[in-house]
Protein backbone atom coordinates (compact mmCIF):
# COMPACT_ATOMS: atom_id res chain seq x y z
CA UNK A 1 0.00 0.00 0.00
CA UNK A 2 1.00 3.66 -0.69
CA UNK A 3 0.88 6.32 1.09
CA UNK A 4 0.84 8.40 -2.53
CA UNK A 5 -1.11 8.99 -5.08
CA UNK A 6 -0.51 6.53 -8.19
CA UNK A 7 1.14 9.15 -10.20
CA UNK A 8 3.70 9.66 -7.26
CA UNK A 9 4.83 6.26 -6.83
CA UNK A 10 8.08 6.62 -8.54
CA UNK A 11 9.57 9.30 -6.65
CA UNK A 12 8.02 7.62 -3.75
CA UNK A 13 9.63 4.07 -5.18
CA UNK A 14 12.93 6.69 -5.49
CA UNK A 15 12.62 7.79 -1.45
CA UNK A 16 12.74 3.93 -0.88
CA UNK A 17 16.58 3.74 -2.27
CA UNK A 18 16.90 6.62 0.32
CA UNK A 19 17.99 8.64 -2.87
CA UNK A 20 17.49 12.10 -2.67
CA UNK A 21 15.93 13.84 -5.28
CA UNK A 22 18.13 15.98 -8.12
CA UNK A 23 16.35 19.18 -8.80
CA UNK A 24 17.80 18.68 -12.59
CA UNK A 25 16.50 14.96 -12.56
CA UNK A 26 14.76 14.49 -15.79
CA UNK A 27 11.15 14.75 -16.46
CA UNK A 28 9.54 11.42 -15.62
CA UNK A 29 7.12 12.34 -18.15
CA UNK A 30 9.20 13.47 -20.98
CA UNK A 31 7.72 17.17 -21.02
CA UNK A 32 9.81 19.36 -19.59
CA UNK A 33 13.47 20.20 -19.22
CA UNK A 34 13.67 18.55 -16.04
CA UNK A 35 12.95 22.15 -14.02
CA UNK A 36 9.64 20.89 -13.24
CA UNK A 37 8.00 24.19 -15.33
CA UNK A 38 7.18 24.74 -18.61
CA UNK A 39 8.29 27.70 -20.54
CA UNK A 40 5.96 29.73 -23.27
CA UNK A 41 9.06 31.43 -25.22
CA UNK A 42 6.15 33.58 -26.99
CA UNK A 43 4.91 34.76 -23.81
CA UNK A 44 8.10 34.61 -21.81
CA UNK A 45 5.62 32.66 -19.33
CA UNK A 46 6.05 29.57 -16.84
CA UNK A 47 3.89 27.35 -15.57
CA UNK A 48 4.10 24.17 -13.59
CA UNK A 49 4.70 20.68 -15.32
CA UNK A 50 2.46 17.90 -13.97
CA UNK A 51 6.16 16.06 -12.37
CA UNK A 52 6.14 19.45 -10.23
CA UNK A 53 4.10 17.67 -7.72
CA UNK A 54 6.09 14.78 -7.17
CA UNK A 55 9.05 16.83 -7.37
CA UNK A 56 8.19 18.60 -4.17
CA UNK A 57 7.11 15.40 -2.79
CA UNK A 58 10.22 13.72 -3.60
CA UNK A 59 12.24 16.57 -1.98
CA UNK A 60 10.10 16.64 0.82
CA UNK A 61 10.80 12.83 1.62
CA UNK A 62 14.47 13.13 1.26
CA UNK A 63 14.37 15.31 3.64
CA UNK A 64 11.79 13.14 6.42
CA UNK A 65 14.54 10.11 4.76
CA UNK A 66 16.24 8.73 8.00
CA UNK A 67 20.07 9.22 7.45
CA UNK A 68 22.09 7.65 10.18
CA UNK A 69 24.43 10.18 12.01
CA UNK A 70 27.92 10.11 11.62
CA UNK A 71 29.16 9.19 14.31
CA UNK A 72 26.81 5.75 13.82
CA UNK A 73 27.87 5.13 9.96
CA UNK A 74 30.35 2.62 10.37
CA UNK A 75 27.66 0.48 13.23
CA UNK A 76 28.19 -3.43 12.38
CA UNK A 77 27.16 -6.18 15.25
CA UNK A 78 30.95 -7.58 13.92
CA UNK A 79 32.97 -4.57 15.54
CA UNK A 80 33.39 -2.66 18.76
CA UNK A 81 31.56 -1.19 20.49
CA UNK A 82 28.78 -3.66 19.77
CA UNK A 83 31.12 -6.27 20.37
CA UNK A 84 32.10 -5.17 23.94
CA UNK A 85 27.90 -4.92 24.90
CA UNK A 86 26.39 -7.69 26.54
CA UNK A 87 25.72 -10.43 24.98
CA UNK A 88 21.86 -11.00 25.85
CA UNK A 89 20.92 -8.05 24.73
CA UNK A 90 22.95 -7.81 21.20
CA UNK A 91 21.47 -11.18 20.60
CA UNK A 92 17.72 -9.64 21.16
CA UNK A 93 18.57 -6.74 18.56
CA UNK A 94 20.43 -9.43 16.51
CA UNK A 95 17.31 -11.56 16.43
CA UNK A 96 15.32 -8.40 15.94
CA UNK A 97 17.57 -7.40 12.68
CA UNK A 98 17.54 -10.94 11.29
CA UNK A 99 14.05 -11.09 10.94
CA UNK A 100 13.54 -7.67 10.22
CA UNK A 101 10.99 -7.72 7.31
CA UNK A 102 8.65 -9.54 9.50
CA UNK A 103 8.99 -7.13 12.52
CA UNK A 104 8.59 -4.19 10.25
CA UNK A 105 5.24 -5.91 8.36
CA UNK A 106 4.04 -6.65 11.69
CA UNK A 107 4.57 -3.44 13.63
CA UNK A 108 6.87 -4.81 15.89
CA UNK A 109 8.90 -2.44 17.27
CA UNK A 110 12.20 -2.37 19.66
CA UNK A 111 13.23 0.01 22.45
CA UNK A 112 16.22 0.35 24.98
CA UNK A 113 16.43 1.88 27.84
CA UNK A 114 19.33 2.43 29.96
CA UNK A 115 21.76 4.21 32.09
CA UNK A 116 23.66 7.32 30.18
CA UNK A 117 26.45 6.30 27.68
CA UNK A 118 25.96 2.38 28.04
CA UNK A 119 25.21 2.06 24.01
CA UNK A 120 21.38 2.14 23.16
CA UNK A 121 21.35 4.93 20.37
CA UNK A 122 24.36 2.29 19.15
CA UNK A 123 21.85 -0.48 19.24
CA UNK A 124 19.07 0.97 18.10
CA UNK A 125 21.21 2.41 14.95
CA UNK A 126 21.54 -1.13 13.97
CA UNK A 127 18.03 -1.36 13.38
CA UNK A 128 17.33 1.44 11.38
CA UNK A 129 20.80 0.51 9.32
CA UNK A 130 19.39 -2.52 8.22
CA UNK A 131 16.28 -1.14 7.78
CA UNK A 132 17.80 1.04 5.00
CA UNK A 133 19.53 -1.08 3.46
CA UNK A 134 16.72 -3.76 2.96
CA UNK A 135 15.14 -0.30 1.20
CA UNK A 136 12.38 0.22 4.08
CA UNK A 137 11.46 3.88 4.63
CA UNK A 138 13.33 5.14 7.84
CA UNK A 139 12.82 8.69 10.06
CA UNK A 140 15.39 8.90 12.05
CA UNK A 141 14.48 11.93 14.98
CA UNK A 142 15.82 12.81 18.75
CA UNK A 143 12.86 13.68 20.34
CA UNK A 144 13.64 16.97 21.22
CA UNK A 145 14.33 17.85 17.31
CA UNK A 146 11.09 16.46 16.51
CA UNK A 147 9.17 18.11 18.69
CA UNK A 148 11.11 21.37 17.40
CA UNK A 149 9.92 20.12 13.79
CA UNK A 150 6.94 19.87 14.31
CA UNK A 151 6.42 23.45 16.64
CA UNK A 152 8.55 24.97 13.44
CA UNK A 153 5.65 23.47 10.90
CA UNK A 154 2.98 24.91 12.64
CA UNK A 155 0.95 28.24 10.78
CA UNK A 156 2.74 26.82 7.38
CA UNK A 157 -0.51 25.58 5.10
CA UNK A 158 -1.05 22.30 5.36
CA UNK A 159 2.81 20.91 6.32
CA UNK A 160 2.07 20.24 9.86
CA UNK A 161 -0.76 17.74 8.77
CA UNK A 162 1.67 16.73 6.23
CA UNK A 163 4.52 15.86 8.39
CA UNK A 164 2.45 14.29 10.98
CA UNK A 165 1.24 12.10 7.84
CA UNK A 166 4.48 11.11 6.85
CA UNK A 167 5.55 10.45 10.66
CA UNK A 168 3.14 8.42 10.35
CA UNK A 169 3.32 6.15 7.32
CA UNK A 170 7.14 5.71 7.24
CA UNK A 171 8.01 1.73 7.64
CA UNK A 172 10.00 2.81 10.65
CA UNK A 173 9.73 5.32 13.36
CA UNK A 174 13.44 5.85 15.04
CA UNK A 175 12.82 8.19 18.50
CA UNK A 176 16.20 8.67 20.38
CA UNK A 177 16.08 9.94 23.80
CA UNK A 178 12.40 9.57 24.76
CA UNK A 179 12.04 11.82 27.83
CA UNK A 180 14.87 13.55 27.31
CA UNK A 181 13.38 16.90 27.81
CA UNK A 182 10.03 18.17 29.21
CA UNK A 183 7.41 19.42 26.49
CA UNK A 184 4.10 21.34 26.13
CA UNK A 185 1.18 19.67 26.22
CA UNK A 186 0.07 20.40 22.76
CA UNK A 187 3.15 19.31 21.60
CA UNK A 188 2.74 15.96 23.74
CA UNK A 189 -0.48 15.76 22.08
CA UNK A 190 1.01 15.69 18.82
CA UNK A 191 3.75 13.09 19.70
CA UNK A 192 0.69 10.81 21.24
CA UNK A 193 -1.24 11.44 17.56
CA UNK A 194 1.84 9.88 15.44
CA UNK A 195 2.28 6.85 17.78
CA UNK A 196 -1.33 6.38 18.00
CA UNK A 197 -1.52 6.57 13.98
CA UNK A 198 1.40 4.08 14.00
CA UNK A 199 0.09 1.51 16.57
CA UNK A 200 -3.55 1.28 14.66
CA UNK A 201 -1.61 0.77 11.43
CA UNK A 202 0.55 -1.56 13.02
CA UNK A 203 3.86 -0.03 12.12
CA UNK A 204 6.90 0.14 14.14
CA UNK A 205 8.33 2.33 16.09
CA UNK A 206 12.41 2.35 17.78
CA UNK A 207 13.06 4.00 20.63
CA UNK A 208 15.83 4.82 23.13
CA UNK A 209 15.27 6.01 26.96
CA UNK A 210 16.94 6.87 29.89
CA UNK A 211 13.91 5.67 32.00
CA UNK A 212 11.35 2.77 32.78
CA UNK A 213 8.47 2.65 31.71
CA UNK A 214 6.39 3.97 34.48
CA UNK A 215 9.08 6.78 34.79
CA UNK A 216 8.61 7.47 31.34
CA UNK A 217 5.06 7.94 31.49
CA UNK A 218 5.45 10.37 35.02
CA UNK A 219 8.28 12.20 33.16
CA UNK A 220 5.79 12.84 30.12
CA UNK A 221 3.18 14.86 32.48
CA UNK A 222 5.81 17.08 33.85
CA UNK A 223 6.31 20.34 32.39
CA UNK A 224 8.08 23.43 33.20
CA UNK A 225 5.53 25.89 34.59
CA UNK A 226 7.25 30.06 34.15
CA UNK A 227 5.58 32.71 36.30
CA UNK A 228 6.46 36.27 36.42
CA UNK A 229 5.71 38.46 38.53
CA UNK A 230 6.53 42.14 39.04
CA UNK A 231 8.07 43.62 42.45
CA UNK A 232 7.28 46.67 43.85
CA UNK A 233 9.50 48.89 42.19
CA UNK A 234 8.12 47.64 39.01
CA UNK A 235 11.00 45.44 37.99
CA UNK A 236 10.00 41.83 36.52
CA UNK A 237 11.33 38.51 37.69
CA UNK A 238 10.78 35.26 36.26
CA UNK A 239 10.64 32.04 38.23
CA UNK A 240 10.51 28.58 36.42
CA UNK A 241 9.29 25.40 37.94
CA UNK A 242 8.84 21.92 37.05
CA UNK A 243 5.02 21.00 37.51
CA UNK A 244 3.15 17.71 36.80
CA UNK A 245 -0.06 17.99 35.07
CA UNK A 246 -2.79 15.42 34.78
CA UNK A 247 -4.17 15.27 31.66
CA UNK A 248 -0.71 15.23 29.99
CA UNK A 249 0.17 12.72 32.72
CA UNK A 250 -2.65 10.45 31.02
CA UNK A 251 -1.28 11.46 27.45
CA UNK A 252 1.84 10.26 28.59
CA UNK A 253 0.51 7.21 30.28
CA UNK A 254 -1.10 6.55 26.59
CA UNK A 255 1.84 6.93 24.63
CA UNK A 256 4.10 4.90 27.37
CA UNK A 257 1.40 2.00 26.95
CA UNK A 258 1.11 1.45 23.26
CA UNK A 259 4.96 1.85 22.99
CA UNK A 260 4.85 -1.43 25.43
CA UNK A 261 2.68 -3.26 23.64
CA UNK A 262 4.36 -2.82 20.32
CA UNK A 263 8.18 -3.13 21.29
CA UNK A 264 7.31 -5.39 24.61
CA UNK A 265 9.32 -4.72 27.67
CA UNK A 266 12.78 -2.58 27.07
CA UNK A 267 15.35 -3.97 26.85
CA UNK A 268 18.05 -2.60 29.81
CA UNK A 269 21.31 -1.72 29.29
CA UNK A 270 23.12 -0.66 32.38
CA UNK A 271 26.51 0.15 33.70
CA UNK A 272 29.29 2.92 33.59
CA UNK A 273 28.90 5.79 30.66
CA UNK A 274 31.03 4.08 27.59
CA UNK A 275 31.78 8.11 27.10
CA UNK A 276 33.54 8.43 30.30
CA UNK A 277 35.77 5.13 30.47
CA UNK A 278 36.94 6.49 26.81
CA UNK A 279 37.73 10.09 28.34
CA UNK A 280 39.26 8.30 30.83
CA UNK A 281 41.77 6.09 28.91
CA UNK A 282 42.32 8.91 26.54
CA UNK A 283 44.06 11.27 29.60
CA UNK A 284 45.54 8.31 31.15
CA UNK A 285 47.63 7.65 27.74
CA UNK A 286 48.40 11.17 27.60
CA UNK A 287 49.94 11.26 31.25
CA UNK A 288 52.22 8.76 30.12
CA UNK A 289 53.74 10.63 27.24
CA UNK A 290 53.87 13.99 29.15
N1 LIG B 1 29.86 -1.57 25.80
C1 LIG B 1 30.57 -0.60 25.22
N2 LIG B 1 31.89 -0.74 25.01
C2 LIG B 1 32.63 0.24 24.46
N3 LIG B 1 32.12 1.40 24.05
C3 LIG B 1 30.82 1.61 24.21
C4 LIG B 1 29.97 0.63 24.79
N4 LIG B 1 28.71 1.12 24.81
C5 LIG B 1 28.78 2.35 24.28
N5 LIG B 1 30.03 2.64 23.90
C6 LIG B 1 30.46 3.92 23.31
O1 LIG B 1 29.97 4.93 24.16
C7 LIG B 1 29.46 6.03 23.41
C8 LIG B 1 27.99 6.22 23.72
O2 LIG B 1 27.19 5.20 23.09
P1 LIG B 1 25.65 5.47 22.73
O3 LIG B 1 25.52 6.81 22.11
O4 LIG B 1 25.16 4.31 21.96
O5 LIG B 1 25.06 5.47 24.21
P2 LIG B 1 23.58 5.80 24.75
O6 LIG B 1 23.24 4.70 25.70
O7 LIG B 1 22.66 6.05 23.64
O8 LIG B 1 23.85 7.13 25.57
P3 LIG B 1 22.77 8.30 25.99
O9 LIG B 1 21.92 7.74 27.08
O10 LIG B 1 23.66 9.40 26.49
O11 LIG B 1 22.04 8.65 24.78
C9 LIG B 1 29.73 5.70 21.96
O12 LIG B 1 30.92 6.33 21.57
C10 LIG B 1 29.85 4.21 21.94
O13 LIG B 1 30.70 3.80 20.90
MG1 LIG C 1 21.56 7.79 23.08
ZN1 LIG D 1 8.24 17.67 -16.07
Amino acid sequence: MSAYPPELEPFEALMRRGRPASPTRACPLGVCDGSGFLVDEATNTARDCTCRRGRIAASRAAALEGRIPKRYQGISFDRPPVLGMPETIVSEVRRYVRNLDARLREGRGLWLTGDVGTGKTSLAMLVSKAAIDSGHSVAIYSLPRLLNLIRDEVGGENSLLDLLDRLSSVDLLHIDDLGAQHTTPWRLEQLYSIVDARYQARRAIVATTNLMPAELAEQMGRRILTTVSEGEAGQTSQERKVVSDDSSEVVGKRIVSRLVEMCGDPLPLYGEDKRREFRARRVQSSDHID
